[in-house]
C-alpha cells in the first residue's frame, strides 16, 4: 500500500491534545502522590469519611515492659479551630516505653537505608515541666532504623521538628513516639517525610510517581478529580463540604480535613498551590475545576442569589493563578512562595453535571468569567456519555453559552472504543470543542492499550474538534482499590505504569503540532482468524521538506498473540518497549529531502485477525 503525506497541506494544530487526569481517588494523593508517609497525622478521622473510621485509625498505643498510659483523642484546647482533635498520652508510669505509633499506608513506612527523613509535629506538654520524647523509625519486631530526642518545654502548641536517617531499608516499618517521665503529652500535626521529594520540595510529592507522570510529557494536568469535586455540602466551613479551593491552600495544620466521596478521608495537603507547582514542574497546563454550585448525587442546590460566593471562587481563582502580587489573590500567591503567575488558560466548571439546576447555574459563571477574563478558555460539562438526554443537554447549553469546550466522559468495552473511531469525524470545526475528561476501555491489557491508541489516532485525526483528551483514573494505590483500570499502579515503595501509561506516554511523547493530509491507497486488511506469518512491505511516500515532523511511528494493531514485530527500518527487531507489546512502535527518522520513500517492512506470526496499522507522525 501507499500512503501519502502532503506536508503543504495543513489541517487543525493539535494544540493541548493529549494531558493526564489527577483525582484523589484508590489514595491517589494519601497514601500516594503526596509523599506524607504518616496515615491520619491530625487525628481527624472520623466515621463520617468511612464507616469503621476513628480517631486513632492507623495509630496503636505502645505499651513496653511494666508502662503504664492511658491514650485518649482530645479536642477541648485544639491547635486551631480547623484541626481540633490531637492525640494525648497520659504516662502512668514510663517502664519499658510509652507512647504512639502510626503505621503508615500499606504494609507500613518505607525508608531506605541512608535516607534522611523529616520528622515534624506539633506538641504541648500538660504538665508544668518539660517532656522528653523519643522519635524512631522502627521495624515490625521493634529494632530501630533512627531515632530522635525532642523536648517538649511549652504548655503552648508548638511545631517540633527533627531529621531521621535510616540505617536499613525496610518497607514496612513504624514511627513510634516515646514519651518519658510523667505528665501528659499533647501531639498533633505528626509528619514524616522523606527528604528526597520530586525536584525536593518540602512537603512535596512521592519522585517514582512524580517521575513517571513527567516522562509522559503531558501538555495539561486537570485536577482535582470529577465526582470528588461536587459531592458534597454547600457550606465550605462543613465537615463534609463540596471540594473548595480556599480551603486547600496555605498552612497545611489550617487545611480542614475533609470528607472524601471515595470513602476516606483526605487531608488537602496536595492542594492547589501543590497542584499548579507539580503542573509547571512538569510542562503541563494546569485545567483545575470547580463546582457549579450543585451536587447531583445528593441534589444539593445553591440558591441562585447565593450563588455569588462560588462564582466569586472560580475569579479569585483565576487571580490567583494569573494575577500579579499587586492583587488579593496573587498577592497570596506570592506570600506561598510562588511570586511568578501561573499562566492559567482553562478553567472547568461542573462535572458530569447531570440535571437541570446545573445548567441554570452555568451562564452565571461563564459570563462573570468572561466578563472578567475574556481570554480564559471555559468547559462546561455534558455528563457522561452513557447518560444519552442529559449528555445531549450540555452540548445544548454549551453551544447557547459559547462554552469554548465540552467535558464528556465514557469508559467502555475495547470493542466500543474500535466501533467508534471515527466518533468525531462529524464533528464541527467552529463549534465547542471537545474535551475528553475521561475514557479508558475497561482493562489494563495489552489489548486495552492497543484498542486506546487506535482511538487516540481518532483523537488526533479530528483535531479541528478534540482540543484535550485524558485517560482516566490515572493513580491506584493497590492496597485502596475504588475503581479499575488504572493507569498506573502503586504501592507504598514501587510504582507501575500499564500498558495504557505506555500507550498514552507514547502520544504525549510524540505529539505533532499540526495535522497534514494523507491519502493511502492499498492496505488490504488479512482475513480475520487467520493463523500463518504474514510478511509484506508498505511504502510510505514522505515529503519532509516543509520539516513540520522528523519521525514517523507505526503502530502494529494485530490482535491475538504477536511473536515478531514490524521494524520501520526494514529489519525484524525485538519489540522496543515491552509495554507494548502488540503495538511495536518503531520510529523513523526523516531526511530533510522531497519525497523520499520509505519501506516498512512487516513480519509478524498472529492467531488472530489484523486490524491494520497505524501511523502517526512527531516533531
Ligand atoms: O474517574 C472516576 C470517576 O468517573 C470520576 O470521578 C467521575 O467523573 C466519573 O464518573
Amino acid at each position: 500500500g501507499t500512503l501519502t503525506v502532503h506536508t503543504g497541506r495543513r489541517g487543525a494544530e493539535l494544540s493541548d491534545l493529549f494531558g493526564i487526569f489527577f483525582e484523589d481517588l484508590n489514595h491517589a494523593a494519601d497514601g500516594g502522590l503526596y509523599a506524607e508517609l504518616v496515615q491520619n497525622r491530625s487525628f481527624e478521622f472520623d466515621p463520617i469519611d468511612k464507616a469503621d473510621y476513628h480517631a486513632l485509625t492507623a495509630w496503636e498505643p505502645v505499651i513496653r515492659g511494666d508502662g503504664q498510659a492511658v491514650i485518649t483523642v482530645e479536642d477541648k484546647e485544639p491547635l486551631n479551630a480547623r484541626n481540633l482533635h490531637y492525640a494525648v498520652i497520659d504516662i502512668v508510669s514510663e517502664g519499658g516505653g510509652v507512647g504512639i505509633m502510626n503505621l503508615g499506608f500499606n504494609s507500613g513506612i518505607p525508608v531506605k537505608e541512608g535516607d534522611n527523613y523529616k520528622f515534624s509535629m506539633y506538641a504541648r506538654r500538660d504538665n508544668s515541666w518539660d517532656t522528653s520524647l523519643t522519635v524512631t523509625i522502627e521495624g515490625v519486631d521493634g529494632t530501630v532504623y533512627g531515632a530522635a530526642e525532642i523536648t517538649v518545654n511549652s504548655s503552648e502548641w508548638d511545631r517540633y521538628e527533627a531529621v531521621i536517617q535510616a540505617d536499613s531499608t525496610d518497607n514496612s516499618s513504624r514511627l513510634v513516639i516515646l514519651a518519658g517521665g510523667s505528665g501528659k503529652v499533647c501531639l498533633d500535626m505528626v509528619s514524616l517525610f522523606p527528604e528526597k521529594t520530586f525536584l525536593n520540595r518540602p512537603g512535596g510529592l512521592r519522585e517514582d510517581l512524580s517521575v513517571l507522570l513527567a516522562d509522559m510529557k503531558p501538555k495539561f494536568m486537570r485536577f482535582p478529580g470529577g465526582c470528588l469535586i461536587h459531592d458534597g455540602s454547600l457550606n465550605p466551613d462543613d465537615r463534609n463540604s463540596m471540594y473548595r479551593w480556599k480551603n486547600t491552600i496555605g498552612d497545611i495544620a489550617q487545611r480542614p480535613p475533609r470528607r472524601n466521596n471515595w470513602s476516606y478521608n483526605q487531608t488537602l495537603g496536595l492542594g492547589y498551590l501543590e497542584y499548579f507547582q507539580f503542573s509547571e514542574d512538569i510542562g503541563a497546563k494546569p485545567i483545575p475545576v470547580l463546582p457549579g454550585g450543585y451536587d447531583p448525587h445528593h441534589k444539593r442546590i445553591v440558591p441562585l442569589d447565593e450563588l455569588q460566593p462560588w462564582i466569586d471562587d472560580a475569579l479569585d481563582l483565576i487571580e490567583f493563578a494569573n494575577g500579579d502580587s499587586s492583587t488579593e489573590w496573587g498577592g497570596i500567591r506570592a506570600g506561598l512562595g510562588h511570586p511568578e503567575p501561573f499562566g492559567l488558560e482553562y478553567i472547568g466548571i461542573g462535572n458530569e453535571e447531570v440535571g437541570e439546576p446545573f445548567f441554570e447555574r452555568y451562564p452565571y459563571f461563564h459570563e462573570a468569567i468572561k466578563a472578567k477574563y475574556p481570554e480564559i478558555k471555559v468547559i462546561n460539562s455534558s455528563g457522561p456519555f452513557s447518560a444519552g438526554k442529559e449528555y445531549e443537554r450540555g452540548w445544548a447549553s454549551a453551544r447557547a453559552n459559547g462554552s469554548d469546550l465540552v467535558d464528556e466522559h465514557y469508559y467502555a468495552a475495547p470493542e466500543w472504543f474500535l466501533a467508534n473511531h471515527h466518533r468525531y469525524d462529524e464533528f464541527k470545526a467552529g463549534e465547542p470543542k471537545v474535551f475528553l475528561g475521561e475514557y479508558a476501555s475497561w482493562g489494563n491489557t495489552y489489548y486495552n492499550a492497543l484498542v486506546e491508541a487506535a482511538f487516540m489516532t481518532g483523537l488526533q485525526n479530528n483535531a479541528h474538534a478534540v482540543g484535550l483528551a485524558c485517560y482516566a483514573p490515572m493513580l491506584c494505590n493497590v492496597d485502596y482499590v475504588n475503581w479499575k483500570p488504572d493507569m498506573i499502579w502503586f504501592n507504598n515503595h514501587q510504582a507501575y505504569g500499564t500498558a495504557n501509561y505506555y500507550v498514552q506516554k507514547l502520544f504525549m511523547n510524540h505529539q505533532g503540532d499540526q495535522l497534514l493530509e494523507m491519502r493511502s491507497c492499498g492496505f488490504a486488511p488479512a482475513q480475520a482468524q487467520e493463523v500463518q506469518p504474514i510478511t509484506g512491505a508498505i511504502t510510505l511516500a514522505v515529503d519532509a521538506s516543509a520539516a513540520r515532523f522528523s519521525e514517523i511511528s507505526l503502530v502494529n494493531n494485530l490482535t491475538g498473540e504477536v511473536k515478531a514485530y514490524a521494524d520501520l527500518s526494514g529489519e525484524v527487531a525485538d519489540l522496543p518497549d515491552p509495554a507494548l507489546n502488540g503495538a511495536a512502535k518503531r520510529t523513523l527518522e526523516l531526511g530533510p529531502t522531497h519525497w523520499t520513500d520509505y519501506t516498512l517492512s512487516l513480519k509478524a506470526v498472529r492467531t488472530g485477525g489484523t486490524k491494520g496499522f497505524v501511523l502517526y507522525f512527531g516533531k
